[in-house]
């Protein structure tokens, strides 16, 4: 047992989409959030920024001695999970891998779309893990840098947020993918424009559910669940306007909550 927090992290409110299955798969848990909204997005900016940027963000995680790290961020991830796990004395998982089990069991013809930021497609990860699994499989890529900003102004569900998803999306279904793995935990809020634009026979795979997964079995392994009946008690920070990222956050889960505004750097 170990009733301590968990720390979860990303950008800005994309990380929210991993929160959500959390709250699903271990609804007793507490979790302790970050989302960098003043420096969102991560995307396009140089490495060594955002592995600065995420090792701040650990820094302050720890600082109230959670019991592991959740980096709810593609790019974060793909950039420092390495060097972080190397580092902490305690478990830290991330996005990526959830993504390429649940696109290697989704898809049916062998052709994968994989979408998320510059960093996330330049870095080629997704296409490197899932051809080592299966060199059958033809990855078709796309960056949609825009796709971060329009989620975190609120507006996925505006004709802004459609027209956006299409362009990006087009040219995978031109190639003929039966599979588009969200490669970005801020796109999972565009998901009603790609069920819109998609064929059904397009299967949208969100990694957020895999990584819920992976973390209810480390924490069930290690003997480290919560377990206390008094309801779980969550804490939200951002280094951006609390306000609007409780506005995002009310659109997702229909219910307030009261981040709070801290300066890491
Ligand atoms: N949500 C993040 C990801 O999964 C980062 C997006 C960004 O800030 O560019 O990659």
């Amino acid at each position: 047992m170990d009733n301590r927090k968990i720390g979860v992290f990303d950008s800005g409110v994309g990380g929210l989409t991993v929160v959500s299955e959390i709250y699903k798969q271990l609804p007793n848990e507490e979790i302790i959030y970050f989302g960098d909204t003043e420096r969102s997005p991560y995307g396009s900016k140089p490495k060594e920024t955002i592995h600065m940027y995420t090792k701040q963000i650990v820094k302050f995680l720890k600082s109230f001695d959670v019991k592991m790290i959740v980096i709810a961020c593609n790019t974060a991830t793909i950039i420092s999970i390495e060097e972080l796990r190397e580092e902490l004395d305690i478990p830290i998982i991330g996005v990526v891998q959830g993504a390429i089990s649940m696109a290697l069991l989704t898809t049916k013809n062998n052709k994968i779309g994989i979408i998320g930021t510059e960093h996330t497609i330049k870095s080629e990860i997704h296409e490197t893990l899932l051809k080592k699994e299966n060199d059958k499989i033809d990855v078709f890529s796309k960056a949609c840098p825009l796709l971060v900003n329009i989620a975190e102004e609120g507006l996925s569900d505006t004709d802004i947020g459609f027209y956006a998803c299409k362009h990006y999306v087009d040219s995978l279904v031109q190639n003929g993918v039966d599979t588009i793995v969200l490669a970005c935990t801020h796109y999972k809020l565009h998901e009603n424009n790609f069920k819109k634009i998609l064929d059904c026979s397009i299967k949208i795979v969100d990694p957020a559910i895999k990584t819920a997964e992976n973390l209810s079995e480390i924490l069930t392994e290690k003997n480290m669940l919560r377990c206390t009946h008094s309801k779980p008690i969550h804490e939200f920070y951002v280094s951006g306007v609390e306000s609007k990222f409780s506005e995002i956050y009310g659109l997702i889960f229909n219910e307030n909550c009261k981040a709070k505004k801290v300066d890491l750097s």
